[in-house]
């Protein structure tokens, strides 16, 4: 997909039920596919029916997750050219409900390279648990970039998103959870750029999509797209209802 495309990534999850309700998902996601590019991420087990049926759509299909190593005994993974063979793109990496279940920055930073080397387009998603009064949370958010670009060429940089999700707004994490303000996102967005800036400089840096997710809904689309400058988003909840995502969708296009 073109850079300039917005990137829209529908995260199911581990969601819906069964693959009959997922096909019927998807079918009704593919709709909004008349109004923009977007990105489907479904659980692994669904992507080869929903790649036989994606057609010419513009839509795409992304892992949840890919593995750190290349071949091998490790189970229940699924490597990062397994997914490119099976004409996956893009792959999510770093999810905080990963991170919740202890993957770290090295694991990240491997599954980063991995997915470049594959030829996928990793998301990385990046966040901070809570907010301090110090802002504490920017120097996370700067190690989590730095520690998983580590050892990443510039000249691959047009080939990954990094995504802005701060723990606290993604619809599950906790009960309270409430978007981030376009305000907020557009903080950390400058300042994710910043950190990519000294890492490459301006024009490399200039070449990584930065996306905003959490709480990403029908209701708060229309102020973070004027607000917060992020090139995309990555939509959880709001991904399985159709209707709702295909307004998200309009609006990100229609902006
Ligand atoms: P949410 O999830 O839109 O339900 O908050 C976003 C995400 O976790 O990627």
């Amino acid at each position: 997909m073109d850079r300039k495309i917005p990137l829209i990534v529908a995260n199911w999850k581990m969601n819906p039920r069964t693959l009959a309700e997922g096909k019927v998902l998807f079918a009704e996601l593919k709709k909004a596919g008349k109004r923009g590019a977007f990105v489907v991420a479904p659980p692994t087990l669904f992507i080869a029916d929903f790649l036989r049926i994606v057609g010419k759509s513009n839509i795409a299909i992304a892992a949840q997750d890919v593995s750190s190593e290349t071949l091998g005994a490790f189970t229940g993974d699924v490597s990062a050219s397994m997914l490119k063979g099976a004409c996956v793109s893009h792959v999510i990496v770093g999810h905080s409900e990963r991170r919740a279940r202890g993957e770290d920055d090295t694991l990240v930073r491997k599954k980063m390279a991995q997915a470049v080397k594959a030829g996928l387009l990793p998301i990385l998603c990046v966040g901070e648990t809570e907010r301090d009064v110090q802002g504490k949370y920017f120097s996370l958010v700067e190690s989590q970039v730095r520690e998983a670009l580590k050892g990443m060429p510039s000249s691959k940089l047009a080939q990954i998103a990094v995504a802005y999700e701060p723990v606290w707004a993604i619809s599950t994490a906790t009960e309270n959870a409430r978007p981030a303000t376009p305000e907020d996102a557009h903080e950390m967005i400058i300042f994710i750029r910043k950190v990519l800036t000294d890492l490459y400089g301006r024009t490399q840096a200039m070449k990584v999509r930065i996306l905003y997710g959490g709480s990403v809904t029908e209701k708060n689309i229309a102020a973070l797209t004027q607000g917060s400058g992020a090139q995309g988003y990555l939509v959880g909840g709001a991904s399985l209802r159709a209707r709702e995502f295909t307004t998200i969708v309009t609006t990100v296009y229609g902006a």
